[in-house]
């Protein structure tokens, strides 16, 4: 039995196919299982929220497999983004280890580090050495930007290209590989299937190396529409959001948070080349947008 958390996210909303195609027996740790969709009918439900760690006990009987999936960039009514990232992972693998899981896999981020300047990329940080100094076989993926096709993040830009002139946060020059959520989904079937064996820490990224401003052009291309970006500064941005989120809560469409995650670069040295050994061949940013 596979312990799935984060699966109506980006990546869980295109791994969760293919692992039940695969013949996997899923548990989802969700806190709202209507947003698994028609999947949910295949899977067994585990209510849970990685804020409450009551809620693991449960989701991890009978489990060999963990895969830790579930994030936040932003902080939420019941827990910081250092909780979320953090240290519920720390207390889902300690867990794990007591209810004799024999394999974690972890998303982590490129650029976690616990010198980062985001607070998001430290609690990665945390989590990712408490994963590898667990106990368990574990494997983990360090992505570069994850997108999909109707996204929160792309609808926002497709929304936001609406407008006359294209705002942009900050200078948009820190560079990303993005990689399609469904191309992360196929290296973790693959990992799973053991064509990475030995491999404990995997870099996805994407095969082009865009700047932000690159990134957004992108999106511009695919939906066919001619915008001059208006790059806003930093601490414009942030007051701005800051402001929205003293509001809007968790509600709000952007937090500082993430709108400064833009300004750090996620480039991995090796490319694609983890992807390959996967046995998978990242897709361009164009050629999937555009393909919606
Ligand atoms: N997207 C990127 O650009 C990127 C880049 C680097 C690394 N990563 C990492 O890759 C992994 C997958 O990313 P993603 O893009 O698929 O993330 P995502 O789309 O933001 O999805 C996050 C998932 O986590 C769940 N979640 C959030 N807070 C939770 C909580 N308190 N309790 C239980 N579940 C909770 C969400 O469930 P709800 O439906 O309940 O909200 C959702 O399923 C994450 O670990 C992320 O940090 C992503």
């Amino acid at each position: 039995m596979i312990l799935l958390t984060g699966a109506t996210g980006n990546v869980g909303s295109a791994l969760l196919p293919r692992l039940t195609m695969a013949g996997h027996r899923v548990r989802c740790l969700v806190r709202h299982p209507r947003r698994l969709g028609p999947e949910r009918v295949r899977v067994q439900i585990a209510l849970g929220d990685l804020a409450n760690p009551s809620s693991f006990r449960n989701a991890l009987r009978g489990v060999s497999t963990v895969i830790h999936l579930a994030a936040s960039v932003r902080d939420q009514e019941r827990a910081s983004i250092e909780e979320v990232n953090g240290v519920a992972t720390m207390r889902l693998v300690r867990a794990a280890e007591r209810a004799g899981v024999e394999r974690f896999v972890y998303f982590s981020a490129i650029g976690a580090s616990l010198h980062a300047p985001a607070r998001f990329f430290r609690a990665k940080a945390l989590a990712e050495q408490a994963v590898r100094e667990s106990s368990i076989e574990s494997i983990v993926f360090a992505p570069s930007i994850v997108y999909a096709l109707g996204d929160a993040w792309i609808a926002l830009l497709e929304r936001l290209s609406l407008l006359p002139l294209m705002p942009v946060a900050g200078r948009g020059r820190a560079r990303f590989q993005p990689i399609w959520a469904g191309d992360v989904a196929d290296c973790v079937i693959a990992a799973l299937d053991g064509r990475a064996a030995g491999a404990e820490r995997l870099e996805l990224a994407g095969p082009e190396t865009l700047s932000y401003d690159d990134i957004v052009r992108t999106v511009l291309r695919a939906r066919r529409r001619r915008r001059r970006l208006l790059h806003l500064p930093p601490r414009v941005v942030k007051a701005a959001l800051d402001t929205v989120e003293r509001f809007a809560g968790p509600t709000a469409f952007a937090t500082w948070d993430e709108a400064e995650l833009l300004e750090i670069p996620m480039v991995s040295e090796r490319g694609t080349a983890d992807a390959e050994l996967l046995g998978v061949r990242p897709l361009p940013m164009l050629q999937v947008l555009a393909g919606g």
